[in-house]
């Protein structure tokens, strides 16, 4: 099973992670987690390229990079123990590319961020995208103070990101929407609730 996390940054995905990871293991199903940029030793490299404050990278050149770094991560990483029948979980995917460099950056059309997505991905969709939704407002109080290259882009930005994501979230069947804003339990229990309902139906 492949679920996925999305969400602006400050949205609580790291303790949502950590807690559906516990979930499962408790149950005796194992499970792998890994951050969308990030994973393999390649990856990890083209992370932090991506964040550093110090570079001043084009959009298109971003949108090719946040790619690239994701299959290498699905090569090395994310397909091997899917085709093992085991549980994935990342912490962010391409529907992040398709809210931040789509509908944020705006600099190329959204099919071809999709066309793009397809190929980055192996042509693997997540089983279970869960977006956790967090307005700007609330997401500020959240963030850290010291900014990343990405949490530099201003409000504006955001604003757009997440009405990118809320795009995403009424088109695709796969998403699942929580209210970021409920305690961190609460919040853990719903999508506790909503992965098992998913793994009965697949099962059956
Ligand atoms: P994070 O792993 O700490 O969330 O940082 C990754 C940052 O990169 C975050 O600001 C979201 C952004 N991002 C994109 O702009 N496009 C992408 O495709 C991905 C995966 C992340």
């Amino acid at each position: 099973m492949f679920i996925t996390f999305e969400g602006i940054d400050g949205s609580g995905k790291s303790t949502q992670i950590a807690n559906l990871k516990k979930r499962f293991e408790q149950k005796g199903t194992k499970v792998h987690v890994f951050r969308d940029p990030g994973g393999p030793v390649v990856s990890e490299k083209v992370r932090e390229l991506l964040l550093n404050p110090n570079y001043d990278i084009d959009p298109v050149t971003e949108l090719l990079l946040f790619s690239a770094s994701r299959s290498q991560l699905m090569a090395e990483n994310v397909l091997p123990h899917l085709e093992e029948g085991e549980v994935v979980i990342l912490d962010r995917f391409f529907d992040s590319t398709t809210a931040y460099q789509g509908y944020g950056r705006n600099s190329v059309s959204i099919d071809e961020i999709h066309h793009l997505n397809n190929i980055a991905s192996h042509q693997r969709e997540p089983d279970l995208t869960i977006y956790m939704k967090l307005s700007l407002a609330d997401a500020k109080k959240r963030m850290a103070k010291r900014k990343d290259r990405m949490e530099l882009s201003g409000d504006d930005f955001y604003k757009k990101v997440i009405e990118g994501y809320d795009k995403l979230a009424n088109q695709e069947k796969r998403f699942f929407t929580v209210d970021a804003t409920k305690p961190a339990s609460k919040v853990g229990d719903c999508i506790w609730e909503h992965v098992q309902q998913l793994y009965k139906n697949r099962n059956r």
